[in-house]
């Protein structure tokens, strides 16, 4: 596996690869890779012949009084395990590769409207605006065929698709489900933030989410309530709860009650931790 750290050199592998007739596929990262990235890696490598994964700890996605200072960085570790997982290339750019102008950046990518003010848009302000850059960014860098994000973060794949759609990128989003460890906790980075006694609760928002996806599919349409039993379940198992709220997947705006899909999603904090999740429901005709 070759790594790069300039757009200069990016750019050259790319071309090469390209004048030789190579799809490529992009695993966007923040780095301390876990399996859930790594599976990622696994079907990029399904879907283009060379695999480029970046790793970059975007601080214009993190607000005032988030964890960016302490966000785990691991190069050496994921250049590791991606060179055995089989990636071609990690990119790992510096803040002045990503920002020539410096921060926060002279040029934004904003998603405006309803996909970005509810849900965790509410609580962190200007967070899906500076994923949408940085991701904007990494396309016109890498000029991927195809990217692969995971479920787990289910507002930004729909944002990541909104840009796509509206820019008129020529890249495909492939979204992946999400890792779990065997309690149901989905992997992130921020887990390894939870004490014992934290980790030892956290599956319960799985278990929230799985039981309001049972109650959905069992025909209750009381979404208000579903969300209410999934804070309550949440509240009583030491949580802080953000938000539990069952949307449409495409707009994530609320249902009609025409929909045959449906999403649940949860973000709520153990601590200072905040852990998202969601769980997608297909619905009985
Ligand atoms: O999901 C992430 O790790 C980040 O938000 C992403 C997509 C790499 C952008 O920084």
């Amino acid at each position: 596996m070759e790594r790069v750290e300039t757009a200069e050199d990016l750019r050259e592998w790319v071309a090469c690869r390209r004048r030789a007739g190579e799809r490529i596929a992009l695993v966007p990262t923040m780095g301390n890779l876990h399996a859930g990235h790594l599976a990622l890696v696994d079907r990029a490598r399904t879907l283009a012949e060379r695999v480029v994964v970046s790793v970059f700890v975007n601080p214009t996605q993190f607000s005032a009084g988030e964890d960016f200072a302490i966000y785990p960085r691991t190069p050496e570790a994921d250049c590791a395990a991606l060179a055995a997982q089989g990636a071609d290339l990690a990119f790992l750019p510096t803040v002045a590769v990503m920002y020539p102008a410096g921060l926060p950046g002279a040029v934004h990518v904003e998603v405006s409207g309803a996909l970005t003010e509810g849900l965790c848009g509410a609580s962190r302000p200007g967070h899906f605006s500076g994923v949408a850059t940085v991701v904007t960014k990494l396309f016109i860098l890498v000029q991927p065929d195809v990217a692969v994000f995971g479920k787990k973060d289910y507002q930004q794949l729909a944002v990541i698709r909104a840009v796509v759609r509206e820019l008129g990128l020529p890249v495909r989003i492939e979204g992946m489900e999400t890792w779990r460890d065997t309690d149901g906790l989905a992997l992130s980075s921020r887990n390894q933030y939870l004490d014992p006694a934290q980790r030892a609760r956290a599956g319960a928002i799985h278990a929230a989410l799985t039981e309001g996806a049972a109650a959905l599919t069992a025909g209750e349409r009381d979404y208000a309530v579903l969300e209410a039993q999934a804070t309550a379940r949440l509240v009583a198992a030491g949580f802080a709860v953000d938000y539990a709220r069952i949307v449409r997947p495409e707009d994530l705006q609320a249902p009609t009650g025409q929909e045959n899909r449906l999403v649940m999603l949860v973000a709520a904090r153990l601590g200072s931790t905040r852990l998202i999740d969601n769980i997608e429901v297909k619905l009985s005709e």
